[in-house]
């Protein structure tokens, strides 16, 4: 089963990176499959380690998604990385082996460590719709105008209808940046 995450890579440098990423996650083993122009891909590559944190906050998914954020972090116990502040739990990777595609690695890493910091709510229609509007503003290049404001427009009601602060104030900040993104021609 893939679950959506918050993965968090340090460059070689010690910088930290968050980005959403889709994990196959398994008790011993996990597999992340980012495209090879992410951050994340270059992180796992020159490091060897990576920290993968669930969490039901939404509005981390929208910011670490479109942009180079900082989000609030500590540091991990077990691998050289750092826990995003709104983990609910979190798993500790090392790199085992690097495969995939020309676009697309297929990295399977082993759990070495993690925690638990509080009950993960869970995702309701509302949460939902956020996640779904991120994957969406991150693949903007591939869609219509008129296809994204009307997707936009049906997760707007859900989230309307269902969600509370913070799912709205996610949906904004989606909106504003598709806004941006197509006001710049970037079509
Ligand atoms: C819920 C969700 C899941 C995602 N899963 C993946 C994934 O599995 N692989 C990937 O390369 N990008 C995925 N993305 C898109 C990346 O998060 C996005 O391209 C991000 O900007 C990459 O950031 P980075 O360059 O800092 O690593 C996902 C986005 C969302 C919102």
């Amino acid at each position: 089963m893939i679950v959506e995450t918050i993965f968090s890579t340090l460059n070689a440098s010690g910088q930290p990176n968050f980005a959403p990423m889709g994990v196959v996650w398994g008790k011993a083993e996990m597999i992340v499959r980012p495209f090879r122009d992410t951050i994340t891909y270059r992180n796992l590559i020159e490091t060897g380690c990576g920290v993968v944190n669930v969490t039901d906050n939404v509005l981390s998914f929208a910011h670490s998604a479109l942009s180079r954020v900082q989000l609030p972090h500590f540091p991990a116990l077990r691998v050289r990385g750092v826990v995003l502040e709104e983990a609910c739990y979190w798993r500790e990777l090392e790199v085992t082996t690097v495969g995939g595609g020309e676009e697309r690695a297929e990295i399977r890493c082993r759990v070495v460590g993690g925690g638990w910091q509080r009950d993960f709510l869970g995702f309701n229609r509302g949460k939902n719709a956020v996640i779904e509007a991120a994957i969406l503003a991150t693949r903007l290049h591939l869609h219509s105008q008129s296809e994204v404001w009307a997707a936009f427009q049906h997760y707007d009601e859900i989230v309307a209808k269902t969600g509370g602060g913070q799912e709205r104030e996610a949906m904004q900040y989606l909106y504003e940046y598709a806004r941006r993104w197509f006001v710049a021609g970037e079509s």
